[in-house]
């Protein structure tokens, strides 16, 4: 009934004139119409901020079917899962959104786990193709927050330096940048002057900032900054020094000198501690008792042949 009602209306009018080029988009659309239930949608990937209001489209822009069933399913990793269901919004959105005819879901507060696709069914019992669905791809951006600095305080003159910056929040994920004394570092240093020798790669998706050998001028102020489409985030500004490896060698060797001394110093007390010395006087009294003892024996109790045979043994 309401199927011939629908084919009557649209039915183009005898008088209009023949050659109308909207009348024959006009009455092709009519004619599909009567058949199928057609959705679209004004934006199929539309994006929001954390916290503020979207619309998923999903206009019927053909239906003979006066009660429609309307279904939103949210489709992630896990698959799909009920988000507009016999009427009612429910699961993650309950409370965060509601339905604008005829079709279209409006979210008014947006969170970050709300970015997936999100599919619009259509099911029309009284059209001939009596179903149809759309697919939006909805993303939620995440301003980053403060990126996670490290810095090194100080490097030797002539070695790398890693300089590192870490943000995990942001959505879609953060690009980096570095600063060093309030001023942009180039992603070519070959592109700027000051930068020109300088011997650093710089990679914008990891946020590291890599010098293979440091120069003295190098050394600086620098601040990471997170950015992605919703906003950045920067970290405080922390010190790099350069030292010179000069002037280290000559510590170093100071030092060494130092240690040597002491070791020896030590050596040497130790040596008297552990009877070093009392040992040796022990050997030279086993040496030399004897020695004396066979003398005085051979001088007190034997003849001339033993007397010369002690003194060949004295020379
Ligand atoms: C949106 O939700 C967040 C928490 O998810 C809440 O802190 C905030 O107040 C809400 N904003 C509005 C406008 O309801
Ligand atoms: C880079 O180094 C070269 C040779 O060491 C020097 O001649 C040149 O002036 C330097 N350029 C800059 C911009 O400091």
């Amino acid at each position: 009934m309401e199927l011939n009602r629908k084919t009557e209306a649209n039915q183009p009018s005898p008088s209009a004139p023949a050659g109308d080029p909207r009348l024959c988009v006009q009455e092709t659309v009519g004619y599909f119409s009567v058949l199928a239930v057609v959705l679209k949608t004004s934006n199929e990937s539309p994006w929001t901020d954390e916290f503020d209001r979207i619309e998923l489209s999903c206009l019927i822009e053909s239906i003979s079917t006066s009660n429609p069933r309307i279904e939103w399913k949210k489709i992630t990793n896990e698959g799909p899962s009920y988000v507009y269901f016999d009427k009612k919004i429910s699961g993650d959105l309950e409370n965060r959104a509601m339905i604008r005819e005829p079709a279209t879901l409006l979210i008014t507060n947006a969170t970050r786990s709300d970015t997936a696709k999100y599919r619009c069914e259509v099911t029309a019992a009284d059209d001939q193709r009596s179903f149809d669905e759309i697919v939006i791809d909805l993303v939620v951006r995440v301003k980053p927050v403060m990126p996670k600095c490290s810095v090194p305080k100080s490097v030797p003159f002539g070695k790398s330096a890693e300089l590192s910056c870490v943000e995990d929040e942001g959505f879609p994920k953060s690009q980096y940048q570095w600063f060093k004394n309030k001023e942009e570092v180039p992603d070519d240093h070959k592109t700027s002057l000051k930068f020109f020798n300088s011997s650093y790669t710089l990679d914008a998706d990891s946020g590291t900032l890599q010098f293979i050998t440091v120069r003295k001028e190098d050394a600086g102020e620098y601040f990471c900054r997170a950015k992605n489409d919703a906003g950045y985030a920067e970290c405080p500004p922390q010190q790099m020094e350069v030292y010179d490896i000069d002037v280290l060698g000559i510590l170093m060797g100071v030092l060494v000198v130092v240690i040597v001394l002491m070791s020896i110093t030590a050596g040497i007390c130790c040596a008297y501690k552990r009877g070093y010395f009392s040992t040796q006087k022990q050997t030279g009294n086993n040496y030399k008792v004897p020695a004396k003892g066979d003398g005085v024996d051979y001088v007190r109790t034997e003849d001339e042949g033993d007397f010369r045979h002690k003194s060949s043994f004295v020379i």
